[in-house]
């Protein structure tokens, strides 16, 4: 007998998945600066720590706002009975006003279109409710904040199916990407029931532009799907370009045809720093919805007392503009503080002028571009360099190298101690890589001789091909040497790994891999031994039969060209040239 649910026992939740890997990492050997200064540095948590000073002197200077001092205490029993869960007006109406703040006041927001929930993964748990049946599906550019698998899935049973962004336009998100995520979705007999924009990004670290979300708002009016904008880091916005609300658009009643589709999620967990308050937002242009998602806010009222010091903060305007001003300076000073010292061993971010991250571009060290690869790479970034970020693939991003580091969560010291073991790392791995790469190089030297020796073994036996016509007088211990003219040797240009290498991705070749298997040797041998030409062209059809040598892949790379081979370059070739762009197409 089944004793859980089906949904409690789903795993839906996320909480057993590997990336959790860098979190116990973490919990078992926390950084301290003096009791434990070799521990592991927390850079997965997406805390905005910088400015608790502020926070913590307005309190101290607003004993009355907390029901906890004596000041405040008189209003004790008016907070702590049951309250309409429209929640207190004036909460309402000081948090529509400090979302028109971070706006630039460009936008209104009406408190009675606003919903409370516990966060916004409460928020958006209660949108899916609202808006999509069990199947339906909403469509989520990538990478992508990897809570929503759980708040939006979950216990909704909705799906989320991937609009791919890729870095060579620096992750946009363009209106090929989105059809081709539609058309997917109709090919597999899925509804699709909205689109999410994340804006500011979690983990890119930017901010959609006009065209952007114009085009995104044209797509969904096309479709007739929701628009959910979760645009919980609007006010971490800290360099140019500034943050564009989907609110502005939803105003251009030009390009916004219906209003009944936006939903905005907002809370103060990133823009103020309180994750702990649960205070989430839904503010919806729908009336139905919004009619909708306040009963539904019963499962996630934000606590009456919380509520009543927020709306205290947020209604002092001096307090609201003062904070968002040094929060942006403090953002940026962090943000450049380690985007800086990441360039300084030629690292670099996505470049971006928000939220509270930096999108780390590590695929220079990966050993491939895989996966795996960026799976083995974080896991010496945690216990070996001892820093928990995260792996772009917990945020599904459909190119491997990159990862997501916070940047807000600790202070200057532990950021420069964080930077220095970069430093350390990246220098201690290119090293090693390159150490690395001039032994497999030697290897592969001496792997070539010793095959062709074993070549040469398998010649004299009776298994061998009869040779028709020896290019040499006799054998001698290194017949190829005799056979094979030293003077050719050199204008030879290799494929590696089915490319040319170029000063990036280049590795010394391994001779088993690069002329197939050693089953193949004796027919090239035999071309080989004919000595034209076109048998040496043959010989060498055999040797990369499985690497696709054809001069289209070499005029497709532009930069590597190739020298017809003669008999005495097929040792030439053994001896592994390289082919790099800025020598003019090869290198001996
Ligand atoms: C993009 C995004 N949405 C939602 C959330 C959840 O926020 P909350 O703590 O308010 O539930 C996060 C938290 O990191 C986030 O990055």
């Amino acid at each position: 007998m089944e004793f859980l649910s089906k949904i409690a026992t789903n795993n839906g939740h996320g909480e057993n998945s590997s990336y959790f890997d860098g979190w116990k990492a973490y919990d078992s050997d926390p950084y301290h600066p003096t009791n434990n200064s070799h521990g592991v540095i927390q850079m997965g948590l997406a805390e905005n720590q910088l400015c608790f000073d502020l926070i913590q002197e307005w309190i101290e200077n607003n004993p009355k706002a907390s029901i906890c001092t004596p000041e405040g205490s008189n209003d004790f029993k008016d907070i702590a009975i049951y309250q309409d869960y429209h929640g207190l007006p004036e909460f309402r109406n000081a948090v529509a006003s400090f979302m028109e703040k971070v706006r630039g006041n460009k936008v209104k927001f009406n408190p009675a279109n606003i919903v409370m929930s516990g966060g916004a993964t409460g928020a958006h748990e209660t949108l899916a409710f609202c808006l999509a049946d069990p199947g339906d599906a909403f469509l989520v550019p990538t990478p992508y904040y990897p809570g929503y698998d759980r708040d939006l899935r979950w216990r909704t049973g909705i799906q989320l199916l991937p609009v791919v962004c890729e870095s060579s336009n620096d992750f946009k998100i363009t209106r090929e990407a989105l059809e081709d995520a539609y058309e997917k979705a109709q090919e597999a007999n899925i509804r699709v029931k909205g689109l999410i924009l994340n804006n500011p990004s979690n983990p890119l670290g930017t901010v959609l532009d006009r065209n952007t979300l114009t085009d995104a708002m044209r797509f969904i009016n096309e479709k007739n799907i929701h628009l959910i904008c979760d645009e919980i880091y609007s006010a971490t916005v800290f360099n140019e370009p500034g943050f564009i609300s989907i609110a502005e658009i939803a105003e251009e009643g030009a390009v916004c045809k219906n209003r009944d589709l936006i939903h905005i999620v907002y809370s103060l967990s990133k823009d103020l720093g309180f994750p702990g308050f649960r205070v989430g937002i839904i503010y919806s242009y729908n009336d139905a919805v919004v009619n909708c998602a306040r009963k539904m806010s019963s499962f996630g009222l934000v606590s009456t007392q919380t509520q009543h010091l927020i709306a205290s903060m947020l209604s002092d305007d001096i307090f609201v503009e003062k904070f968002i001003d040094e929060s942006m300076k403090r953002l940026a000073k962090r943000h450049s503080l380690f985007s800086r010292g990441l360039a300084k061993v030629g690292i670099e971010n996505l470049k971006g002028n928000a939220g509270l991250y930096c999108w780390m571009d590590l695929r220079r060290l990966l050993k491939e571009p895989t996966f795996e690869s960026e799976m083995e790479l974080w896991h010496v970034i945690i216990n070996e360099v001892k820093l928990n970020v995260s792996p772009g693939a917990s945020f599904h991003c459909s190119e491997p190298g990159w990862f997501r580091v916070c940047i807000a969560n600790m202070d200057d010291e532990t950021m420069r101690i964080a930077v220095s073991r970069i430093h350390k790392f990246v220098i201690q791995k290119t090293k090693l890589d390159q150490a690395t790469t001039r032994k497999q190089y030697k290897r592969s030297k001496l792997e070539i001789s010793l095959s062709f020796r074993r070549l040469d073994e398998f010649m004299m036996t009776p298994q061998g091909p009869k040779p028709e016509q020896s290019p040499s007088p006799s054998r001698s211990k290194s017949p190829h040497r005799t056979r094979l003219p030293q003077r050719r040797k050199k204008n030879i240009c290799s494929l590696e790994n089915n490319r040319c290498c170029t000063s990036d991705n280049w590795s010394p070749p391994h001779f088993g891999d690069k002329m197939g298997k050693m089953s193949e040797i004796p027919a090239t041998y035999q071309c080989i031994r004919r000595g034209s030409r076109d048998s040496t062209d043959e010989a060498l059809r055999v040797i990369f039969r499985r690497r696709t040598l054809s001069s289209k892949l070499h005029s497709q790379r532009g930069f590597c060209w190739w020298h017809r081979l003669a008999l005495g370059d097929i040792l030439g070739l053994s001896s592994s040239c390289h082919c790099f762009p800025q020598q003019g197409g090869m290198v001996a």
